[in-house]
C-alpha cells in the first residue's frame, strides 16, 4: 500500500503540534461504570489513533477528588476523605487497565500542581476584575452544621405533593423547583425530624460570566471543532443570558482553601483545571513552563453531554479571562443505556466494570462500543443480546475466522513461510478501502472505520474461498502459496488497522504473525519470505449473556440482594443496665459517634453488665424504633448464635460511628423493620462473618463474634 498522509487539519506528521487529549476526571467516590467506560474506551482508541499516526500525544485524565458529596461520604464511611479517595484512586486504574486503556498521565485533582494552577487562575481571574463577592441565601442543616448541596435536600413536591423529592425536579409529576420550595424539607444526611434545613445568609465568591457573554458568542460561532448540536445548545444557552457562577464553597468542605479567604473553591473550578495539572504530571514540568507548552498544543475535550456547560462555557470563559489557551476540539457523546433503558440497579444493569469483566472479555466491550462511535451526539445502546451477535459475526466469524484460515493452511502447508510473490493486482484494489478507514480515524468516525474493517476482511475470505488453497495445493503449489502470502498480508493490514480499538487482541495476533506494529505505515509492509508462529484460536463464539433478572446463575444484582438495605455501624456500649420489666433484656446506651442512641437486647442471660460496657458492637442504625415492654430501642445489635450459645459481633479495633460494609454494597439512607432484617441471611462461618459469600468489615478490621465461630446472625 502507498504510504497515507492524512488529510484534514494540515497535520503532516513532521511540523503538527503536540496533541493534548482528555477524558472528563470521574468523581472519586464511586466506581467506574460500563456508561463511564464507554468515554474513557473511545479516548484511548482516539489517542492511539493519533499515536498510529505519529504525533505526539498526551492522554491526560484524573480523579475528580473534591466536593461536599466526597466529605460527606468520608464521615459517613468513619475514614478521612484523603483514605477516601486513595481506595477509588487504586480501584479506578485497575479497572482502566482491565479495559487497555492507557493513559500518559491519570492524577488526581487533590495535587499541588492543580492547587498552584487553581491559585494561579483565581488570581488572573481576581486581578483581571472579573470576580466580585456577593451575599447569598443557601440552605444549611442545623445538626449537620454544613450547607447542603441540593443533591442532600429532599421533601415533598410543591406541585404535586410526591414525599421523598430531591430540589430540582419532581420524580412522580415531572415539574422542575427550586430546592427553597420544597414542603417539610429534610436533610438526607442526618434525617433529622427535630430541625429542619433553614435558610442562611454567606458571602461567596462570583465569576462574571456574563461579562464573557459576546466573547463566547464569537467564540463557539467561529469554533471549527464543535459539533453542530452542541453549538447550537450554547448558543441557545448564551442567548437566554448567562448567570454569574459562584465559584466558592463554606466549609466543612474537601477542597482547596481560596488564598486570603474561609472558603474553599467550588470542585467545578478546579475540575477543569484538573486538565493541565495531569499534562504538567505527563510531562513533568512546573508552573509557568507547562502553559508555555499547553499554549502551543492542540487541546482535546472528550466529554459526555451532560457537562457541556462546564466545558463549553464556564472553561473558555475562565482560560481566556486567565490568558491562558482554550480547547481546540471537543468530543460530546451521549448515554450508554442497557437493553434498551437507562442503566437500572434494580434490573440488574447498572453494571460496575469489574461486574462486566467478569461476564465478558473487556477486548470485546472495546470493539463494541467502536462500532457505535459515531461523530453524532446520539445515545448508545448496549444490548447484550446484540453484543453477543455482533462480537460473533463480526469479530469471530468474519474477521477471527480469516485470520485463523490464513496461519493455520500456511503452516500445514508451507511450514509457516510465506513465498516471494504476492497477488498485486489483489491487493491494490484494497488499498482506496484501507485509505478511507485511515481517513475515517482521522475524524474519529470510528463506526465507519470499523465497517470499513469488516469489509476487508469478508473481501479476504471470499478471495480465500474463491481460490479454493486446498484443491490449489494439489494442482498448482505454488499458486496457493502465493494466494496464502497475499491472505496474510492482507491479515496483517486488518491487525494494524484494529490495533488501535483492541490492542491487546491485535498482540496476540501480531506475535501469531509474528510482526510488530508500531505505525499505520506498518500498511504497505509486505508479508514475504516471512516466517509464522505457531497459529492458535484466540477467540470463540460467545454464549449469552445475561443479567438481572434474567440471568441464571446469580450474576451482578443477585448477589447481593438484601445487603443494601441496611445502615450497619460500629457502636461502643457506654452503659448498660438490667431491664426492669423483664428478666432476659438489658438496657443499653450506644455511642454511635454522632449521636447516642437507646438499645434492649436480649441478652442478659449470657453476658455480664461487666462484659458488655466498653464493648465495640455492630448496631443496625436504621431499624424502625420500637418500644420494649415500655423501654425505647432505637436500633439492634447483632449477635451470632449457635444452639445455645449467644455471642455479640466485635470490632474492637474501630471507632464509635465507624460504617460496617461489605464490598461493593453502598450503605442505606432509608428506614427498615424487623421483618425486613430477618429476611437476611448474615451467618458466622469458620469466624469470619459473611453475607453470600461476601465477608462483613469496616475499614480497620474483619466483623467477627466473640463466643460462636459458626452460627446464624440475627
Ligand atoms: N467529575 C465530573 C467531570 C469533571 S471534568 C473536569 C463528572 N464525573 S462523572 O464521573 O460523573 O462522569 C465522568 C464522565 O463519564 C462524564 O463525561 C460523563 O458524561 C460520563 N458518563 C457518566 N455516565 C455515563 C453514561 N451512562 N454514559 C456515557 N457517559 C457517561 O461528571
Ligand atoms: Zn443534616
Amino acid at each position: 500500500m502507498k504510504s497515507y498522509q492524512p488529510k484534514t487539519g494540515g497535520q503532516s506528521q513532521g511540523n503538527a503540534k503536540p496533541v493534548i487529549i482528555t477524558a472528563a476526571l470521574p468523581y472519586a467516590n464511586g466506581s467506574i461504570h460500563i456508561g463511564h467506560l464507554f468515554e474513557y474506551i473511545q479516548t484511548d482508541q482516539f489517542a492511539r489513533i493519533l499515536k498510529l499516526q505519529g504525533r505526539n500525544v498526551k492522554y491526560c485524565c484524573a480523579d475528580d477528588t473534591h466536593g461536599a458529596p466526597i466529605d460527606i461520604k468520608a464521615k459517613q464511611l468513619g475514614i478521612s476523605p484523603e483514605e477516601l479517595i486513595s481506595r477509588f484512586a487504586k480501584e479506578h486504574q485497575r479497572d482502566f487497565a482491565d479495559y487497555g486503556i492507557k493513559f500518559d498521565s491519570y492524577y488526581s485533582t487533590n495535587s499541588p500542581e492543580n492547587k498552584w494552577f487553581s491559585d494561579y487562575i483565581f488570581t488572573k481571574l481576581k486581578d483581571n476584575g472579573h470576580v466580585y463577592e456577593k451575599t447569598v441565601e443557601q440552605i444549611y442543616c442545623p445538626t449537620c452544621k454544613r450547607f447542603l448541596p441540593d443533591r442532600f435536600v429532599k421533601g415533598k413536591c410543591p406541585k404535586c405533593g410526591a414525599p421523598d423529592q430531591y430540589g430540582d425536579v419532581c420524580e412522580n409529576c415531572h415539574s422542575t423547583h427550586d430546592t427553597k420550595d420544597l414542603i417539610d424539607p429534610y436533610c438526607s444526611i442526618c434525617r433529622s425530624k427535630e430541625s429542619k434545613p433553614e435558610l442562611r445568609e454567606s458571602k461567596h465568591f462570583f465569576f462574571q460570566l456574563s461579562k464573557f457573554s459576546e466573547e463566547l458568542k464569537e467564540w463557539i460561532t467561529n469554533h471549527e471543532g464543535i459539533q453542530k448540536e452542541i453549538k447550537n445548545q450554547m448558543l441557545g444557552f448564551i442567548d437566554q443570558g448567562l448567570n454569574d457562577w459562584c465559584i466558592s464553597r463554606d466549609p466543612p468542605y474537601f477542597g482547596f482553601k481560596i488564598p486570603r479567604s474561609d472558603k474553599y473553591y467550588y470542585v467545578w473550578l478546579d475540575a477543569p483545571i484538573g486538565y493541565i495539572s495531569s499534562y504538567a504530571n505527563s510531562i513533568g514540568k512546573k508552573e509557568g513552563a507547562v502553559l508555555s507548552e499547553w499554549n502551543v498544543s492542540e487541546i482535546i475535550h472528550d466529554i459526555g453531554k451532560d457537562i457541556v456547560y462546564f466545558h463549553l462555557l464556564f472553561w473558555p470563559a475562565m482560560l481566556h479571562a486567565a490568558g491562558i489557551k482554550r480547547p481546540d476540539k471537543y468530543i460530546v457523546h451521549g448515554f450508554v443505556n442497557v437493553n434498551k433503558e437507562k442503566m437500572s440497579k434494580s434490573r440488574g444493569t447498572f453494571l460496575t466494570a469489574a461486574e462486566f469483566k467478569e461476564l465478558t472479555d473487556p477486548q470485546l466491550l472495546r470493539f463494541y462500543f467502536a462500532s457505535k462511535t459515531s461523530v453524532k451526539v446520539a445515545d448508545i445502546d448496549l444490548d447484550l443480546e446484540d453484543f453477543v451477535e455482533k462480537i460473533n459475526s463480526e469479530l469471530v466469524s468474519n474477521v477471527a475466522n480469516f485470520i485463523y484460515r490464513c496461519t493455520s493452511f500456511l503452516h500445514k502447508h508451507f511450514d509457516g513461510k510465506t513465498c516471494a510473490s504476492l497477488d498485486a493486482a489483489f491487493l491494490e484494489s484494497q488499498d482506496k478501502l484501507a485509505c478511507d478507514i485511515l481517513e475515517h480515524y482521522n475524524n474519529f468516525d470510528l463506526q465507519e472505520a470499523v465497517k470499513n474493517i469488516l469489509t476487508l476482511s469478508s473481501q479476504g475470505n471470499k478471495y480465500f474461498q474463491d481460490n479454493k488453497p486446498w484443491n490449489l495445493v494439489k494442482e498448482n503449489p505454488e499458486k496457493a502459496e502465493e494466494v496464502l502470502s497475499t491472505c496474510l498480508t492482507l491479515a496483517s493490514r486488518i491487525i494494524v488497522l484494529l490495533k488501535p480499538i483492541i490492542p491487546n487482541l491485535a498482540g496476540k495476533w501480531e506475535s501469531q504473525l509474528n510482526i510488530t506494529i508500531t505505525s499505520f505505515s506498518d500498511l504497505s509492509k509486505k508479508l514475504v519470505g516471512h516466517k509464522i508462529n505457531q497459529p492458535e484460536i484466540i477467540l470463540r463464539k460467545l454464549e449469552p449473556i445475561k443479567v438481572g433478572k434474567d440471568s441464571e446463575k446469580n450474576t451482578v444484582e443477585n448477589k447481593t440482594p438484601g445487603f443494601e438495605i441496611l445502615d450497619l455501624k460500629v457502636g461502643i456500649v457506654r452503659k448498660a443496665e438490667p431491664h426492669p420489666d423483664a428478666d432476659k433484656l438489658l438496657v443499653l446506651q450506644v455511642d454511635l459517634g454522632s449521636k447516642q442512641i437507646q438499645l434492649v437486647a436480649g441478652i442478659k442471660r449470657h453476658y455480664s453488665l461487666e462484659e458488655v460496657i466498653g464493648k465495640h458492637i455492630v448496631v443496625v442504625s436504621n431499624l424502625e424504633p420500637a418500644e420494649l415492654r415500655g423501654k425505647k430501642s432505637e436500633g439492634m445489635l447483632l449477635a451470632a448464635s449457635k444452639d445455645d450459645i449467644i455471642g455479640l459481633l466485635e470490632t474492637p479495633l474501630s471507632s464509635a460511628g465507624e460504617q460496617v460494609f461489605i464490598e461493593g454494597v453502598q450503605p442505606s439512607n432509608t428506614t427498615i423493620t424487623i421483618k425486613d432484617f430477618s429476611q437476611l441471611k448474615i451467618t458466622v462461618k469458620a469466624g469470619k462473618v459473611v453475607f453470600q459469600d461476601k465477608q462483613l468489615k469496616t475499614a480497620k478490621e474483619n466483623i467477627r463474634s466473640d463466643k460462636v465461630s459458626d452460627g446464624r446472625v440475627s
